[in-house]
């Protein structure tokens, strides 16, 4: 039991946990700056002096010895008789080269700017941005890092979701990945069914990295890359199963609706339709665990959010879909399915 003594201690220390929570964002910052100045593309294995890296970068002794001295603060420099060096997986990921992440880093700089009015946005005082980051993002140069980035962190549970997808559908299945970015659960799907086809639906930016980045894949003559927009989606009784994966939350409730309207329409009678997206639930046992992903969404979409399970059980349902199942996959992952109805009465 915490005695009256204890008190101020732990008031301290309280105290300067809230301290460093008000002040991390330095550290993103010192980041973002050594990465504009492009500090680690100038390092080479034998490292550096302050004054020869001032000079490569054109500042004067004292702010680059500020920089620098604070890189090796965060642990992103070493300094070694006077000479600065970087790790080499370090130099790596924040040089120029082949494994460079600079462009991934720098975009969340591009997010601050909401999460620094995020008060105001949070209070509905200020208009959230009319282009909102997503859809500049989406429509950039940038679409190839982000969606390596993506790829990257959905990894650990693509096979978990395209297990499920598969179990419900047939051999010869023909399936669309709406949202499917990368191509890496269309190529995973065409693996595991060797007579199926995969149309990926995306928008233009993001097919273009998505044939880039599957050009050399086996599977490429049965993926069918469609540039287009999920919430104009008007095929007619085409396919077997759609499946979608952390797209709608870039939706408002309004969008989401149309988007599983459309892929209503679009499914052949009986044909099974699978949402992956990040777990959120509406009721008090939800963990929070995606609690920092949910508040990056509202930020940054222009009326997304993300849904709860429930929220996407409900549209399901009302859309008279039929065998509504949900499963967990993953520590912070829902796989909603549910099929079409064999003789199609939908309200779609
Ligand atoms: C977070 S990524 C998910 C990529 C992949 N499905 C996955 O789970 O890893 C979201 C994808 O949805 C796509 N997207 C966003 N809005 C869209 C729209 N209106 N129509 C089609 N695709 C859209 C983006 O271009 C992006 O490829």
């Amino acid at each position: 039991m915490m005695t009256v003594g204890d008190q101020p201690r732990a008031r301290d220390e309280a105290w300067r946990a809230l301290t460093k929570m008000a002040t991390i964002y330095r550290q993103s910052h010192l980041l973002y700056a050594a990465l504009e100045l492009q500090v680690f593309s100038r390092l080479s294995e034998d490292g550096a002096k302050a004054e020869q890296l001032a000079a490569e970068i054109g500042l004067d002794l004292l702010p680059a010895t500020l920089l620098l001295n604070g890189l090796v603060g965060v642990g992103l420099l070493k300094k070694i008789e006077g000479r600065f060096y970087a790790e080499p997986s370090i130099q790596e990921l924040l040089g120029a080269g082949e494994h460079s992440v600079v462009d991934q880093l720098l975009q969340h700089k591009a997010q601050n700017p909401a999460w620094l009015g995020m008060a105001d946005i949070l209070r509905g005082n200020a208009e959230r941005p009319h282009e909102s980051y997503e859809s500049i993002l989406f429509a950039s140069d940038h679409m190839d890092g982000y969606l390596k980035m993506v790829r990257s962190v959905n990894a650990p549970d693509m096979a978990g979701f395209i297990d499920l997808v598969v179990a419900h559908l047939p051999r010869a299945a023909n399936v669309l990945d709406l949202g499917g970015g990368h191509g890496e659960h269309a190529v995973l799907l065409l693996d595991r069914l060797p007579s199926a086809e995969v149309t990926l639906l995306d928008l233009p930016k993001a097919i273009e990295v998505c044939d880039r980045l599957q050009a050399k894949n086996p599977h490429r003559a049965r993926l069918h890359l469609r540039s287009g927009d999920a919430l104009l989606l008007s095929s007619r009784d085409e396919f077997d199963g759609i499946m979608t994966s952390d797209m709608m939350h870039s939706f408002d409730a309004e969008g989401k609706r149309r988007i599983i309207a459309n892929c209503i329409k679009a499914l052949r009678p009986g044909g099974i339709l699978a949402i992956s997206k990040f777990r959120r639930l509406r009721d008090a046992d939800d963990t929070a665990s995606t609690s920092m992903f949910a508040l990056k969404v509202y930020l940054n979409s222009h009326g997304g959010y993300l849904e709860s399970d429930e929220e996407v059980h409900e549209m399901l349902a009302e859309a008279d879909l039929e065998g509504i199942e949900s499963r967990r996959i993953g520590s912070d992952k829902t796989v909603i399915i549910a099929r079409k109805p064999a003789r199609a009465s939908c309200a779609a």
